[in-house]
């Protein structure tokens, strides 16, 4: 009896390739594990384009709204570069968090021990690194109104994007921030900039409230974004939790993904409120890497941060917490054994294929 329902939505470029090694994850829990995963599949970004016209269809949305729990693999390539703006393949992405109202992104960076010597930076500077950067993504410059290039009537044109932030905005998601921290070790680092944005006043503001009114045991820190973003790659062991907008958001974890030695080891989950109802939030999860359209297609891509992904559906989603504990030491074990795909290379390793990295972890899982 299936129980528990996924959209797929693979995308473009090596989102198909990663998805493909979910996939078998998903097939062999429900053989041995009678997990009860039912799954469905949709079409997001270029691909939805050429089918449709659209980065995402209506009846694929719809879906994705009724599904316990969204894969999504990665959108974009060159292929696109020409579509119109609000059809370009990112509309898609943009679309299910927007009407999902997925405001919380978070994006662990954990740096696996067999992988130290892999990042540009020096091996004790992420030896042991873990952490997690909670990313507002339903506002902000993303979303905010006007959003448009007039044209000024003298030759010159405008660009605007609006960075807007209300009070509950930046409440919710660093209530989050807080309730994570106290799950591990405690610490909130709030980033903005505060010293050139009014929407960074606030943001310390409300940050600052939320703290004093429901978790002053948790320590509080505030650190100007940019700064945040030097700290990030001179010590990032100081931090905890990272909370910031969705901005900052994108490029801290950007950042973050490369201190673990690739951007094909960062995996996210997207979370919603959860409903008045049931309880349930909606989610939807997805490797922080893009599509890699240089090297889509050639089954070279790393599957990690998919199947890392997929780890946090089963944590946040459906609390199985010894299945989630289990995929990411079977993702650590994998790595320890030295089998890496291209991207994470290092000399007298393994060089192996998406598929075989694929079936690898799915062996060490299933012990
Ligand atoms: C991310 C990506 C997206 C973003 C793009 C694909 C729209 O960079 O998830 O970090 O900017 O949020
Ligand atoms: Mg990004």
């Amino acid at each position: 009896m299936a129980t528990r329902s996924l959209f797929l939505l693979p995308g473009d470029g090596i989102g198909p390739e990663a998805m493909a090694e979910v996939r078998k994850i998903i097939a062999h829990m429900n053989d041995k594990e009678a997990a009860g995963f039912s799954t469905d599949e949709g079409l997001v970004g270029g691909c939805a384009y050429d089918a449709h016209g659209q980065a995402i269809s209506d009846a694929d949305m719809d879906k994705a709204m009724a599904a316990d729990a969204v894969l999504f693999g990665a959108v974009g390539g060159p292929k696109w570069d020409a579509v119109p703006y609000e059809v370009r393949p990112e509309a898609g992405l943009l679309r299910l968090r927007k009407d999902m109202e997925l405001f919380a992104n978070l994006r662990p960076a954990i740096c696996y021990p067999a992988l130290a010597n892999s990042s540009s930076l020096k091996q004790d500077v992420i030896e042991g690194l873990d952490i997690l950067i909670v990313r507002e993504l339903t506002g902000g410059v993303y979303f905010g109104e006007p959003k448009e290039i007039i044209d000024l009537g003298n030759g010159q044109k405008r660009g605007i994007d609006t960075q807007v932030y209300d009070t509950y905005e930046i409440d919710r998601i660093s209530a989050v921030a807080f309730e994570l921290a106290r799950t591990r070790r405690n610490e909130v680092c709030s980033m903005e900039k505060r010293n050139v944005m009014k929407s960074g006043v606030l943001w310390n503001e409300v940050v600052t409230a939320t703290h004093k009114e429901r978790f002053s045991d948790v320590k509080l820190s505030h650190m100007l974004a940019d700064a945040g973003g030097m700290q990030l790659v001179r010590w990032p062991k100081q931090f905890d939790v990272i909370v910031t907008d969705n901005l900052f958001g994108d490029m801290l974890s950007d950042i973050a993904a490369m201190l673990t030695g690739s951007l094909g080891m960062l995996p996210s989950a997207s979370l919603g409120a959860p409903d008045a109802k049931t309880g349930k939030r909606k989610a939807l999860y997805e490797p922080v890497h893009g599509s890699a359209p240089d090297i889509a297609g050639q089954g070279i891509a790393n599957p990690i941060a998919m199947i890392a992904s997929f780890a946090m559906c089963l944590r946040y989603s459906f609390n199985m917490v010894a299945e989630a504990d289990r995929l990411e030491a079977a993702i650590a074990a994998v790595l320890d054994k030295g089998l890496r795909t291209g991207d994470i290379m290092s000399d007298g390793c393994q060089k192996i294929t998406t598929a075989e990295m694929g079936d690898a972890i799915l062996a060490a899982y299933a012990g």
